[in-house]
């Protein structure tokens, strides 16, 4: 199978959407003087041209575009060519009103947007099969032809006809029979009970709260639709270009696509990345998408798309300021990213998206945002041949999964206060600060190669993941399990005692009494620190060499965490501080190491094959010191024992050449 190195080529791919159909042809030409000079070397071509290549049904205009790809290629640009698939042209709705999405009320998604496809309307998969056809047929042997780009960010729902029939079919798939449904979905309770399949509806709206494990499947079954969008289309140009890799850009941490399995149907796995420049944990946000990334990928990935300078779609919308954009597309390649791309190459004057920021702005090449684009790029073409295909290896293991959070995060639970993504931020966060680099798993996957694995909330867990963490701990591993872990099956069916018996025993647990969620500032006071969001009744076996019990209140003496051999379980989510604290303790038992010690507060220290990246956060100058003497590839300076970094600067050492 080919994968990204077929399109990078020892190089960090570096460049961005490319729109040039907004935009006379003579600045084709200035754009590619630009990108040269900026040391651009890939561009993603026709994420949104459906309507400018088949602009009526079956005719096809690729004049435009034949002249795009020779002008890449007589540049030495590669292009990643996108099927034009998320945003169908006018004619298709108005021609074909089945091929547009429904809100859960029945509203229908027009065209004028983007993203107005229904993933279950056989005329629009038709339709986005045969441009795909066209495109592949066309394109497929040209020189400048690096990648395929399947449609854009998948995310949409559909709760139409069309989607229920083909819901039905994917429920007599998973159950078989309408027995086995009706007991998945507990339809005993109020009166649900299907005795055909032609009563049963996608997750529309209801009076009053949903089914769950309706709503569970729905979103299962959305998820499979979209792939099989994907796939079909994946389909099509690997029959044309089978030794090209195939990707679609995820959004980070979407609740929409269960990216472990996506992720095994593509060639290369991209995401799109926007951190808020103003969110004082940005970079941990990054650290976050990009380590589930690189996970997914099991290697080099690409960021497809993050934004020179300011998004469109905040509150208030602010630049990143100087040296941000720089050290966040590092921090990417830091942590195993073999392309450096934005949305998009030239800003807008027109359009949805004309105050987001481009690579070359509305100020130009002159603007600060280019001159920054431009440094960059001069970083990257010197880093790539040092770094490109490199790996990152990690002790630790976050698990997450998709099923859990669709199943864990609905309404009618004991608290909604929080939601998954926040407790999932919180355990990334602390590892992250505790300087811990971290990989992610499903909880399924093979964790023997981690030394110690965390579960910051798995609240559904299936028989097999269960066999999994058990395993996983007999065999010597060191298991961390926040609260809500294990609370139900792959149904959404409440485990007996409210969590698995297994896991119960695991950790020391005779009795889980009563669940006791706090509410927004509520805190709980424990021994040495505060829990924060929930807490718990539990009444120990007696079997757990460690417990820090809750002090005062209807919990008092109880145990918030214990620890019985190498397995932890919290019942509430500590404060950032001490969650670090605990997980730096429980690292060290386990021999997982921090990166690099005694870092200053802001600097974030990464091993990518054998460099070592430090990038510093912060806006103070700081000295981070590092034994030996190395060589900083980003200057060429030889440094001994230490290295001195501005505000947001960056180094990426290794040994000097003997
Ligand atoms: C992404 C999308 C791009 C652009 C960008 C703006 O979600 O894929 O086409 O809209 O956001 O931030």
């Amino acid at each position: 199978m080919p994968n990204l190195s077929d399109a990078t080529r020892h190089r960090i791919l570096y460049g961005g959407d490319y729109n040039p159909e907004q935009w006379p042809e003579e600045t084709w030409y200035e754009d590619v003087r630009l990108m040269r000079a900026a040391g651009v070397n890939s561009v993603t071509l026709g994420v949104f041209s459906w309507a400018k290549l088949e602009p009526r049904p079956g005719e096809y205009d690729f004049a435009w575009l034949d002249r795009l790809m020779d002008l890449m290629h007589e540049n030495g640009i590669g292009v990643v060519l996108a099927t034009p698939t998320a945003s169908p042209p006018p004619w298709l709705g108005h021609l074909h009103p089945d091929t547009l999405p429904r809100d859960e009320d029945g509203r229908t998604e027009w065209w004028g947007g983007r993203q107005h496809f229904s993933h279950s309307s056989a005329t629009y998969r038709r339709h986005a099969a045969a441009v795909t056809e066209a495109l592949a047929a066309r394109y497929g042997g040209h020189p400048a032809l690096t990648m395929w780009h399947i449609n854009n960010e998948y995310c949409t729902f559909d709760h139409g006809d069309e989607a229920a029939v083909r819901f039905r079919r994917w429920l007599q798939d998973r159950y078989g029979t309408l027995d086995a449904l009706n007991t998945a979905w507990g339809t005993a309770f109020w009166s649900q009970g299907y005795g055909d399949w032609d009563e049963i509806l996608p997750a529309r709206r209801a009076h009053y709260l949903k089914n769950p494990t309706q709503v569970l499947d729905f979103r299962r079954f959305t998820s499979d639709m979209l792939l099989e969008c994907f796939t079909a289309e994946r389909d099509i140009v690997r029959r044309h270009t089978p030794h090209l890799p195939v990707t679609t850009n995820f959004m980070p941490l979407w609740h929409g696509q269960d990216a472990w399995r996506w992720a095994e149907e593509e060639d290369v796995v991209s995401v799109d990345l926007y951190p808020d420049p103003r969110d004082p944990h940005g970079a941990q946000e990054g650290a976050l998408v990009q380590d589930m990334t690189r996970s997914q990928a099991r290697g080099p990935w690409m960021l497809m798309e993050q934004a020179a300078g300011a998004v469109n779609w905040r509150g208030a919308n602010h630049p990143k300021p100087r040296g941000l954009n720089r050290l966040w597309s590092l921090q990417a390649v830091a942590r195993g990213a073999d392309a450096v791309c934005y949305f998009q190459w030239r800003q807008s004057r027109q359009g949805a998206e004309k105050f987001h920021s481009g690579m070359v702005g509305h100020a130009g090449e002159e603007g600060r945002t280019h001159q920054e684009v431009k440094q960059l790029g001069a970083d990257l073409a010197r880093l790539g041949p040092h770094v490109a295909g490199s790996r990152v290896t990690a002790d630790i293991a976050v698990l997450h999964d998709w099923h859990s959070w669709w199943a864990g995060d609905q309404d009618g639970r004991p608290s909604t206060r929080f939601a998954y993504p926040d407790v999932l931020r919180a355990w990334h966060r602390a590892l992250w600060e505790a300087r811990l680099t971290t990989d992610f798993a499903h909880p399924e996957h093979d964790l023997a190669p981690y030394r110690a694995v965390v579960v910051p909330q798995l609240y559904a867990l299936t028989d097999a993941a269960t066999d999994n963490l058990l395993a996983y701990v007999r065999g010597g591993g060191t298991l961390v399990c926040g609260f809500l872990t294990g609370t139900a099956d792959q149904d959404d069916r409440i485990r007996p005692g409210g969590m698995d018996a297994r896991l119960r025993e695991l950790f020391g647990i005779r009795t889980l009494h009563e669940w006791w969620p706090l509410d927004t500032g509520e805190t709980a006071v424990c021994d040495g620190f505060h829990g924060t969001l929930w807490s718990e009744e539990i009444e120990p076996d007696g079997t757990a060499d460690e417990t820090l019990p809750y002090q005062g209140g209807e919990l008092d003496g109880l145990p918030a965490v214990l620890r019985k051999g190498r397995a932890w379980y919290l019942s509430t989510l500590p404060e950032p501080d001490a969650l670090r604290d605990l997980l730096t303790r429980v690292a060290a038992d386990a021999g997982a190491r921090p990166v690099l010690g005694g870092l200053p507060a802001d600097v974030e220290a990464v091993r990518r094959g054998d460099l070592l990246f430090l990038l510093n956060h912060g806006r103070d100058q700081v000295t981070v010191e590092v034994p030996g003497t190395h060589r900083d590839l980003l200057t060429d300076a030889t440094v001994t024992d230490g290295v001195t970094l501005g505000r947001y600067g960056v180094a990426v050492l290794t040994e000097p050449p003997a």
